[in-house]
């Protein structure tokens, strides 16, 4: 019988199947099924016994090992991202929307370590040394003796790389521009992108050089997708946004040298991503004057204490079913939160559309965030203020308990560090005091709607 040369592989996920498909099984993109020459099979072919191995020596967990050394670029909240720096002989992904700003991220890091001393090389595959040049020039870089290579040919890369002194860090600018001749697919497809990531791993491991790699997401699956690397690094690292807003998020979501969910935050200007240390201030809005509508929420992101301000709208709709949009935080839950309400508290909102916004543009995945969502629909809806100085947090469960969240003792403090005098909070007997900070504790959804009417003077719109 004669054997399939070719398969058919997503070029989002990386599923594979033998027939083309208009849409991936695997991850439901649609249109990302391109067909693609199969890998020769390793040597020993199907049916023969592989050849005998040596046995290493098996040893226990405790031993010595030294913690890793670190490369710290000199960008506190990059390095706090990579878990203290980056890793010799590690590979990091790092992952986002095309323009959201990567290359300017990585070019400006490799600038600060080139200006510590250190060699790094930064190699493009999208843009001439000119454009590189041009762009360092704009954002005061042009000093600083980073390595600049253009070339996509992975196996050249890896020439240049291995020529003198090794690099200790290395950036390639992007990995679905990576291409090599003996892999018989397009530029750009899983293949190649995989054995480009491939081979370039290998290297910064044997030789101890920190390896960054660029992956572009795109949503309709035209490129290949860095999903299809993760496991081959050691860290991965999304590089979010929103392009009407200036902040960048960097965020880990997975790491071998240190935590996930740690954010790091940036701000895009004409000169380039400039960190921003203290980030509650930022997403905490001005609200010097709050709105009805408006609440603070004091979450954690990672390691890090963050105040963001959580707006609702809430107003009577027109169409039979009301419309509920949500922006940085997950819609369900939104819908979830709106049942409990009713089922729980009588607050009824079935002729009303919502709207839920997290200010700064910033995407939110606690369930701790739920009582300040909550807080700020009932807000919009009687035209409540919850007065400035006021943080909220906690999760709200089906029954419309509301239950303790981690982390608080960090939470008050952020709260105290930024002024505020009152936190609105799960009851619970493990509750730390905070100094200045008053502590409300609600029980259940009926005690936040009780709290909410006592603010409020008319009571409008409550049912
Ligand atoms: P870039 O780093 O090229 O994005 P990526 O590598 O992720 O595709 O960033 C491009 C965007 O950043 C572009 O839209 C312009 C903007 N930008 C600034 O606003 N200020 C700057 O100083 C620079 C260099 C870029
Ligand atoms: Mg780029």
């Amino acid at each position: 019988m004669a054997k399939a040369t070719s398969h058919f592989v997503c070029q989002s996920c990386g599923t594979s199947s033998s027939k083309w498909s208009g849409r991936c099984d695997g991850c439901g993109a649609w249109n990302s099924i391109v067909e693609e020459a199969r890998e020769a099979p390793a040597s020993g072919a199907k049916g023969q016994a592989l050849p005998r191995g040596r046995s290493s020596k098996l040893v226990g967990l405790k031993g010595e090992s030294a913690a890793p050394p670190r490369i710290t670029t000199g960008m506190p909240e990059l390095d706090r991202v990579a878990g203290g720096g980056f890793v010799p002989g590690s590979a990091v992904l790092i992952g986002g929307d095309p323009g959201i700003g990567k290359s300017t991220l990585l070019l400006q890091a490799l600038a600060s370590l080139a200006r510590q001393g250190q060699r790094v090389v930064y190699v493009s595959g999208e843009e001439a040394i000119a454009q590189i040049r041009l762009r360092a020039e704009r954002l005061g870089l042009s000093d600083a003796p980073v390595l600049l290579a253009a070339e996509t040919n992975t196996s050249d890369i890896i020439a240049t790389l291995s020529d003198g002194e090794t690099p200790a860090v290395v950036v390639i600018d992007s990995i679905q521009t990576l291409w090599s001749p003996v892999i018989e697919a397009a530029p750009g497809t899983v293949s190649q992108l995989k054995a480009g990531s491939e081979a370039l791993v290998r290297f910064a491991k044997q030789k101890g050089s920190c390896l960054l790699l660029v992956g572009h997401v795109t949503k309709d699956g035209q490129l290949a997708g860095p999903k299809v690397v993760e496991h081959l690094v050691d860290a991965v690292l999304y590089f979010e946004g929103d392009r009407g807003h200036q902040f960048r998020i960097l965020r880990a979501v997975k790491n071998r040298f240190g935590a996930t969910d740690e954010i790091g935050v940036f701000e895009m200007s004409d000169g380039g991503l400039k960190e921003v240390t203290n980030p509650s201030r930022l997403f905490m809005g001005t609200s010097e004057r709050p709105a009805p509508g408006t609440a603070v929420f004091a979450g954690v992101e990672g390691t890090r204490p963050l105040l963001v301000e959580i707006q609702a709208l809430v107003s009577p709709s027109p169409l039979g079913t009301p419309r509920r949009t949500a922006v940085g935080w997950d819609s369900n839950r939104l819908s979830m939160i709106l049942a409990v309400l009713e089922a729980r508290a009588g607050v009824s909102l079935g002729q009303h559309d919502v709207y839920l916004n997290v200010a700064g543009g910033l995407k939110l995945k606690e369930p701790a965030a739920d009582l300040a969502v909550a807080a700020a629909i009932l807000g919009s809806m009687t035209d409540t203020i919850i007065p400035h100085g006021t943080v909220v947090f906690g999760e709200i469960a089906l029954s419309g308990a509301i239950r303790a969240v981690g982390q608080a003792e960090a939470r008050l403090k952020e709260a105290q560090k930024l002024g505020m005098n009152e936190a609105v909070m799960a009851g619970s007997s493990e509750a730390p005091r905070v100094k200045d900070i008053s502590v409300r504790s609600l029980e259940t959804v009926a005690d936040l709607v009780a709290w909410a009417a006592s603010r409020s003077k008319g009571l409008r719109r409550i049912a």
